[in-house]
């Protein structure tokens, strides 16, 4: 069978264009070609949302209509997943990959297409996955951003999405919903400005019709909104940082030694003599190890932690 990866993805546009304009930080919307993405739209899962609950041996989460963003959902037996969306909400189907070949060997192709680190299966810095989402017409999700980027395909129905760059953060590690209670110290850390709690008049419209493809870069704003029922397929990446992937290849070489692979005795707790030798022992490893920094290369620690 033809390989899907991402050339048929954005095709008509070329990997070369998509690398050079877009990827990782500029959106991308590909209207519909006819033909396209034949491998996906025949699959019998993309016939009907039923057949992927008929398909679905793990549980379905439904976004509870109190909040329109899908991290607050519960998760419900496949069997019940239908009177969910019948109630009007929107379903996500996790982990897509692992109830169809063929969406599982088009995610691995994109994510090496896209040339995404992984580090190995254990702790996996890229974890690609696929996800449906089942909106019922009138429903959308509420403005946010994500910290991974985003590939839709629109299966049936239309959904609308609106978009905007993000000024207030740039490569943000966490994503943020408009309306949240709370924002993470991490992602407070990373701002440079307020986020925003409303898209402009101007901001980038566009309406994914069945075969149209999206590609909304990790930190983009977007919100959706459906009129009629709306099936998608997104292939999802993280976006393995250049900081993920130096503690992790310093990790590995660090535990080749045993003064590293020491317990970190002492650190917290009431005992204020036992803290302050526990500091004192980590000053030392940290200043022997910078001592050692203009001898390490950074080829060598992506060698020996297994990343190249
Ligand atoms: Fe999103």
């Amino acid at each position: 069978m033809k390989k899907i990866g991402l050339a048929e993805l954005i095709a008509p546009i070329s990997v070369e264009e998509f690398f050079n304009s877009n990827w990782p930080v500029e959106p991308l919307f590909i209207p519909a070609t006819k033909g396209k993405l034949e491998g996906i739209f025949s699959l019998p899962q993309m016939q009907d949302m039923t057949k992927i609950i008929e398909a679905r041996q793990r549980k379905v989460r439904a976004c509870l209509p109190d909040f329109d963003d899908e991290y607050s959902s519960i998760h419900l037996e496949p069997n019940d997943a239908l009177k969910a969306y019948r109630n009007n909400m929107t379903l996500v189907f996790d982990s897509m990959q692992s109830q169809d070949a063929t969406i599982a060997d088009t995610l691995k192709n994109i994510r090496m297409d896209l040339g995404l680190v992984t580090g190995g299966e254990e702790n996996d810095l890229c974890k690609a996955r696929s996800i449906a989402y089942a909106t019922p017409a009138g429903c959308g999700t509420r403005l946010h951003f994500d910290a991974n980027a985003n590939f839709i395909i629109q299966i049936k129905g239309t959904k609308t999405w609106r978009l905007a760059p993000n000024e207030s953060v740039e490569f943000p590690t966490e994503r943020f919903t408009t309306g949240s209670e709370e924002m993470s110290a991490a992602l407070e850390n990373q701002c440079h400005a307020p986020l925003i709690d409303m898209l402009d008049e101007d901001a980038m419209e566009v309406v994914m019709k069945p075969g149209c493809v999206l590609f909304v870069p990790r930190g983009y704003w977007h919100e959706t909104t459906t009129e009629e029922d709306s099936l998608s397929l997104n292939f999802t990446f993280s976006q393995p940082t250049w900081a993920d992937v130096f503690t992790k290849s310093l990790q590995e070489v660090l535990l080749r030694s045993p003064e590293w692979r020491d317990l970190a005795d002492g650190l917290e707790g009431t005992d204020q003599e036992r803290k302050e030798k526990a500091i004192a022992r980590f000053e030392f490893l940290v200043k022997n190890l910078a001592a050692d920094l203009p001898e390490i290369s950074g080829r060598v620690l992506l060698q020996e932690g297994g990343l190249i």
